[in-house]
């Protein structure tokens, strides 16, 4: 398990902006959200430093709370229901070969990558938490997986590395989405899919961003970022019909490098 972590001295010099963020750059309008979600909505991101708030959530992730993600994700149906994504090719990894998965956490996503990505595929995968990378590695019991532990706001690989990326509930951890995108972009090859996961300003998006300390997002302001980023916006894909009934589940979409 590499580490690419830094001393906090390099990471305010080089990281993020310390203003407060609570708009989507380039998505012009700021997210206007129900009065209801935005008093259950933890405010935590919008209040501290990009650094404070980085080192709270690996506080967070390493600690008794994310002992508990993966139990969570189950019983939320998130884990069992991901599955299908890939095994109904919904999301679709045949004639991928260099996949990255963000924010792996307990290897919800990347244990399902291990079973349906192709043999000759490889599968990289990083978080912030060196406590979710090791729950991630006992879980998978696979060595098919590479892992480090890396910010998805620096990330350590070239242009264009990998022609795939799953990055599962992750994003709402960023005061700037745009950075965080930006740097997906960048490592992913022109013609490359990723499919992205992330939590929406209703009701159960609310709660979530309390439980875990998160912002939510507009899908049409995400959208538009999207797009002005230089990613198409493919597909948005429902883990079930009543998920999308209720607009539950989060936003889930399949995106393209141009
Ligand atoms: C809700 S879990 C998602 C786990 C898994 N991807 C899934 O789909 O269920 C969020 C994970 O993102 C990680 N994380 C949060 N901010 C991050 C960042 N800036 N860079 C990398 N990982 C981050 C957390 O440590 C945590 O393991």
């Amino acid at each position: 398990m590499a580490s690419q972590t830094s001393t906090k001295k390099s990471r305010s010099r080089r990281g993020p902006s310390r203003k407060r963020n609570t708009k989507i750059k380039n998505g012009k309008a700021p997210e206007k959200k129900k009065v209801f979600n935005r008093l259950v909505e933890n405010r935590l991101i919008e209040k501290v430093d990009y650094e404070e708030y980085r080192d709270t959530v690996r506080e967070v992730y390493d600690g008794k709370q994310g002992a508990f993600l993966l139990a969570c994700s189950v019983l939320s149906l998130h884990a069992p229901l991901g599955e299908r994504i890939f095994s109904t090719r919904k999301f679709d990894l045949s004639g991928k070969k260099r996949i990255l998965d963000v924010g792996s956490g307990a290897g919800q996503i990347a244990k399902h990558l291990t079973k349906h990505a192709d043999a000759d595929a490889s599968i990289t995968c990083f978080d912030i938490s060196p406590g979710m990378v090791r729950r991630a590695i006992r879980r998978i019991k696979s060595d098919r997986p590479n892992y480090l532990v890396a910010d998805l706001t620096r990330l350590p690989f070239a242009d264009g590395t990998f022609d795939c990326v799953t990055c599962g509930y992750v994003l709402e951890h960023l005061p700037d989405p745009e950075i965080g995108l930006r740097e997906l972009h960048r490592v992913m090859q022109p013609g490359g899919s990723m499919l992205l996961l992330t939590t929406e300003d209703n009701f159960g998006g609310a709660w979530t961003s309390r439980m875990w300390r998160c912002r939510t997002y507009n899908r049409q302001a995400l959208r538009e970022l999207c797009k002005s980023l230089g990613f198409e916006w493919k597909q948005e894909i429902w883990f079930t019909r009543v998920h999308k009934i209720f607009r539950a589940g989060g936003i889930c979409v399949e995106l393209g490098k141009q």
